[in-house]
């Protein structure tokens, strides 16, 4: 069965928001689920509220260094970075020490036919190799082709084995091979939505928003190697010395990342990130505490107005996931155009064009970028622009556009907070290699956003909204930034570790009402009501 066959087929509820514990093959760790075992954790939460968001988004930085844009487009901070993600990274590194050190008792029993697998599947590679790498070939006759070379390698070796070992071992050998190895039973889990294999004998995933250690590992490098080689050759790309990073999507939408030695210096380390077949919708995001209904209530009528929005976070904070939910705010009757890197949108409007940016080919050319998409989507006559994520020239075609009459500009960026992801597109613009003052960028970027919306991943490994910002305009050579909502780290957390609040109104009334009252666009004058910071605290007492 093919990847995208065996995901498609592991999908399915993926709903709950709630953590249970997860099964046997992954290990829990401690970081991950902060409980009322940890009882210093809330004080602390209370005492430094503002440093607790800089955690959350805190080694995006690292991620950020490490990406900056390569002519393939495999520069999305994929691979290793993201296994950090999330929670304080000491919290992390010795917890992971910690089961490193226990790993080193064996855990599982050895097999006997170890090694004679190991060859066994090594020869029908050597023998059958060239044919997996071909997609024209289906399934069914890979299987039946392995599963005959595999009878005569086995015979080969001489073993005594009865008929049923016989069979069982070429089934194994068939799945290694063939199929995913430790990866199968990750690959099924639906609560799985991300795989992060560092090495050959260490993988992490996430589920259901936590980050687990697998217990199930890869014989070894080789393995390892046949897995990643099976899984980019399948979407007709290669992986080797000469090419030895892959950034692909699979016909199901999942995106792999695959790097190989010398780059990956510890040994190959492999990225999937599922594709929900169906996304999440704005009343998940509300059930997972993401946003709340205000929120969302001001979202809905922002995107109306058309609003130029920024969504910006970390890296895997959700904001491809906001970026969807806010595109289906867009009216049906407007003309969308989405410009990605690699489809990841899935919006349910009719009137919409998907555009999709293509990496240099083997010889080092025929590359599209976003750029050159973005300049293209203008003679389009596009209602409005969605752009996956803003990482490059593009910026600036992106603000020209949204100050000449394409409003309600949709974009995410890369950045930890609002102000941040100013700065950001101000070194984006100057990548757009046109020399402006950087007094005209920013003026540039005050008078074409209007909203950055700042998501983050928070210790306690939920995601969520933690402002909503308006741009109002310069003073001076600044950018004048004026949160509508802020995230109340003062509530503190409940007994399972999680933070109790939620962003709320600053009491501050944004300009950009101004806009839904000329509209016609209702929204509840409540939602701006101001709520002491700290609410909540008296019901714990
Ligand atoms: N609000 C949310 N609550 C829980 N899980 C979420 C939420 N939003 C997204 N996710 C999950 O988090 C993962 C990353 O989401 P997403 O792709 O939207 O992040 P991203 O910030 O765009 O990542 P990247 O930086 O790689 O582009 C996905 O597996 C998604 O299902
Ligand atoms: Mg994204």
């Amino acid at each position: 069965m093919s990847l995208s066959d065996r995901l498609e087929r592991a999908r399915g509820a993926r709903r709950s928001a709630g953590v249970e514990a997860p099964p046997d093959y992954l290990i829990e760790h401690a970081g991950g689920t902060s409980t009322a075992a940890e009882p210093d954790a809330a004080p602390e939460e209370r005492a430094v509220p503002a440093a607790s968001a800089e955690d959350a988004g805190g080694d995006t930085a690292s991620a950020e260094a490490s990406g900056a844009p390569s002519p393939g487009g495999t520069s999305d901070g994929g691979g290793s970075t993201r296994t950090n993600e999330g929670d304080s990274r000491e919290e992390h590194t010795s917890t992971w020490a910690a089961l490193a050190g226990d790993d080193a008792a064996p855990t599982h029993a050895a097999d006997p036919l170890t090694d004679l697998k190991e060859r066994a599947a090594q020869e029908l590679f050597r023998r059958i190799g060239t044919r997996l790498n071909d997609s024209s070939m289906t399934e069914e006759r890979l299987h039946a082709l392995a599963r005959e070379e595999l009878g005569f390698i086995v015979e080969a070796e001489q073993v005594a084995l009865t008929t049923v070992e016989r069979n069982r071992l070429i089934t194994e050998i068939g799945a290694d091979v063939l199929g995913f190895g430790p990866l199968e039973p990750l690959l099924d889990d639906p609560e799985v939505t991300e795989i992060m294999v560092n090495r050959f004998d260490q993988i992490f995933v996430e589920r259901s928003g936590r980050l687990y250690e697998s217990r199930s590992r890869f014989t070894g490098e080789p393995q390892l190697r046949r897995v990643i080689e099976r899984i980019v050759s399948r979407v007709g790309r290669r992986i080797d010395e000469s090419s030895p990073l892959v950034d692909a999507r699979l016909a199901d939408g999942s995106r792999v990342n695959a790097i190989i030695p010398p780059l990956a210096v510890d040994g190959s380390s492999l990225t999937i990130r599922k594709f929900a077949r169906t996304p999440y919708t704005v009343e998940d995001l509300i059930g997972f505490d993401t946003l709340t209904r205000e929120m969302a209530t001001l979202l809905d009528a922002a995107v109306r107005a058309k609003l130029n929005i920024l969504v910006s976070g970390g890296t895997g904070t959700g904001k491809t996931t906001l970026l969807n939910v806010l595109s289906a705010f867009i009216p049906g009757d407007e003309r969308i155009i989405t410009i990605e890197d690699a489809v990841e949108l899935q919006l349910q409007q009719e009137h919409v064009v998907r555009l999709e940016s293509r990496p240099v080919n083997i010889e080092g050319r025929g590359e599209i970028t976003i750029r050159d998409l973005v300049r293209n989507s203008l003679r389009m006559r596009p209602d409005r622009i969605v752009i996956g994520e803003v990482r490059g020239g593009e910026s600036l075609d992106m603000l020209q556009a949204m100050n000449t009459g394409h409003e309600g500009s949709i974009s995410t960026i890369h950045a930890n907070s609002p102000r941040d992801a100013l700065s950001r597109l101000e070194t984006l613009v100057l990548m757009a290699g046109m020399d402006l003052p950087l007094r005209a960028i920013r003026e540039q970027i005050a008078s074409a956003i209007d909203v950055v919306v700042q998501i983050s991943r928070l210790r306690d490994g939920t995601r969520r909204v933690v402002s909503v910002t308006e741009v109002q305009g310069m003073e001076g050579e600044i950018i004048t930034l004026q949160d509508a909502f802020a995230f109340d780290f003062a509530a503190g957390m409940d007994a399972e570790g999680r933070f109790r609040g939620h962003a709320v109104s600053t009491g501050v009334r944004p300009r950009f009402v101004d806009r839904f009252e000329e509209l016609g666009i209702a929204v509840p004058a409540s939602i701006f009501r101001y709520e002491p910071r700290g609410y909540g605290i008296g019901e714990i007492a």
